[in-house]
């Protein structure tokens, strides 16, 4: 089957999270499937650092050319690269004033404002232009979070592009139900579109435009990214406004567990952790753990438990609860390393810790692929607190590397942490706690704590995790399953 991906982001060229890593590997496997997959950008400015670093760039896959919005041409350039190691190829769309842009890959712009409907409405309208261009028509469109959604309202209005859309299905996953590019209703006449995408409702959503919201109403088929967020979604409290929508479309919506690219993500052949192990010679761990004990400026032969936390600093993730428990934690002999960046107030609240408690909390500010790599290595447990997490790939890295993930139980936490009960350690790989409370969190972390010096229990828990198969194979195949429920429900051949 002829697959399009189109992405905000694709690791390794532009990521700030789970998105990147799962646009940059299911394509991966999908093509080991034997389909024919690309995948469609931004030519963001990390894209082209990424190349430059290198020595390298893509190359031009077809001659510039307008979008054209409002009789205001957009000149768009279309890059060809391909994903490491790897053939698949990797459409970049290039335009400087709105791509090539410092302070990250959602930066507002030199006003200070967040232009992001207008960046990804031409970061569209010239995706699927330079797909006619090429004669590269897809059989499935499949567009992740609410960026390109706008690709699957232009298919729904197959007025659009003289009927080009005929034969495209489309795929809408939802990688995270709070972003939902909400912008006032009185720019849409600024957007240049069809009014049909309006006046069908599609993109109206109580009075505001909701890219995700159209996105949703006008996918032929609806995915997240675990079962358990799927139903989640549903609810009032899980919904971010948007449930009753999906209960609208709920027999077009399903729940898909991520993978894990293993090429990136394996600690028997991971080039930045100081020593390679796996399940049958897990001996290197230990050196991964004394490096990384080392760096962060702690004993390196600390005999107690040594948590990490890796992620983006927002609401979501609770890094503040952990923040809140940590005095008590490192009280109670548990060492703790941070990596991650966002928010002011929790950047601030983790210099503050390491202030006080050096030698026992290390905050990495900051956004490091290779100190994330170390730290799942060289910790002894990972905590995800997130207050929700549609999937996380953070806890999965951990069980591949030996690290035994502490999860908040809700969404794709639930679905990829098996908890340990006291007495299923032929199966148990983490701990899971309920209450969204920093002391329900330290209670958790404590148990586990007193397990840990149980050490036969704990490497029970940590060869557990590393033997779970989350390679991108078995989702992969899942795909493929609504790719072709898409063809059927519009009728089409696959
Ligand atoms: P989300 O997509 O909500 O951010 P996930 O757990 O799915 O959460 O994915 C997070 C990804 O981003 C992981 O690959 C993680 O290692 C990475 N990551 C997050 N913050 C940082 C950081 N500060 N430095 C390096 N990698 C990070
Ligand atoms: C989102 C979610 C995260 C998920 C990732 C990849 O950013 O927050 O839970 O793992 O997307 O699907």
């Amino acid at each position: 089957m002829r697959i399009s991906h189109l992405s905000a982001e694709c690791s390794p060229f532009a990521k700030t999270g789970g998105l990147g890593d799962v646009v940059g590997a299911l394509p991966k496997a999908l093509a080991r499937r034997g389909h024919d997959v690309d995948i469609w950008i931004p030519f963001h400015l990390e894209a082209a650092q990424w190349y430059r670093r290198r020595l390298q760039w893509p190359i031009e896959a077809t001659p510039p050319f307008d979008v054209s919005i409002l009789g205001r041409p957009y000149r768009v350039g279309i890059l060809k690269g391909h994903l490491p190691h790897n053939d698949v190829p990797v459409y970049f769309v290039a335009h400087d004033p709105l791509f090539h842009r410092p302070g990250g890959l959602y930066a507002p712009n030199d006003s200070g404002m967040d232009d992001g409907l207008w960046r990804f409405t031409i970061f569209v309208r010239a995706a699927l232009e330079a797909m006619r261009r090429l004669g590269r028509s897809p059989q499935v469109l499949h567009t992740h979070d609410w960026h390109p959604a706008l690709a699957t309202m232009l298919g729904a209005w197959s007025g659009w592009r003289n009927r080009w859309f005929d034969d495209v299905s489309s795929v809408l996953t939802i990688h995270n139900i709070q972003y939902q590019g909400a912008y006032p209703g009185h720019l849409f006449t600024t957007l240049g579109l069809p009014d049909d995408v309006r006046t069908g409702g599609l993109l109206d959503f109580r009075g505001s435009l909701n890219f995700l919201k159209g996105g949703i109403e006008a996918a032929d088929v609806i995915t997240t990214v675990s079962p358990t967020f799927a139903a989640e979604i549903q609810t009032p409290a899980g919904g971010a406004g948007l449930d009753a929508v999906l209960r609208g479309r709920n027999h077009r919506l399903t729940g898909i567990l991520n993978g894990i690219d293993r090429q990136v993500w394996n600690p028997a052949a991971d080039p930045h952790i100081s020593a390679r192990y796996s399940v049958d010679e897990p001996s290197g761990k230990s050196e991964c753990r004394h490096e990384l004990l080392r760096t962060a400026g702690f004993e390196p032969g600390d005999p107690g438990m040594v948590l990490g936390a890796i992620g983006r600093l927002v609401d979501q993730k609770g890094f503040d609860l952990l923040l809140e428990a940590a005095p008590e934690l490192i009280r109670r002999g548990l060492r703790i390393v941070m990596l991650g960046s966002g928010e002011p107030a929790l950047e601030g609240a983790m210099r503050l810790l390491e202030s006080h408690h050096h030698g026992q909390f290390r905050a990495f500010l900051g956004y490091d692929e290779a100190l994330s790599h170390r730290i799942e290595a060289g910790v002894d447990a990972l905590v995800m607190p997130s207050r929700f997490e549609p999937c996380g790939l953070t806890q999965m890295y951990s069980l591949a590397y030996g690290t035994v993930p502490i999860v908040r139980k809700t969404g794709g936490l639930a679905d990829s942490v098996i908890a340990y009960d006291g007495y299923n350690e032929n199966i148990a790989t983490g701990f899971h706690f309920d209450d969204p409370s920093p002391h329900a969190l330290a209670a958790e972390i404590l148990s586990a704590q007193h397990i840990f010096f149980q050490r036969g229990t704990w490497y029970r828990l940590m060869r557990n995790g590393m033997s779970v198969d989350n390679s991108w194979e078995h989702a992969a195949g899942l795909y493929e399953g609504v790719y072709q429920r898409a063809r059927e429900v519009r009728g089409l051949a696959w």
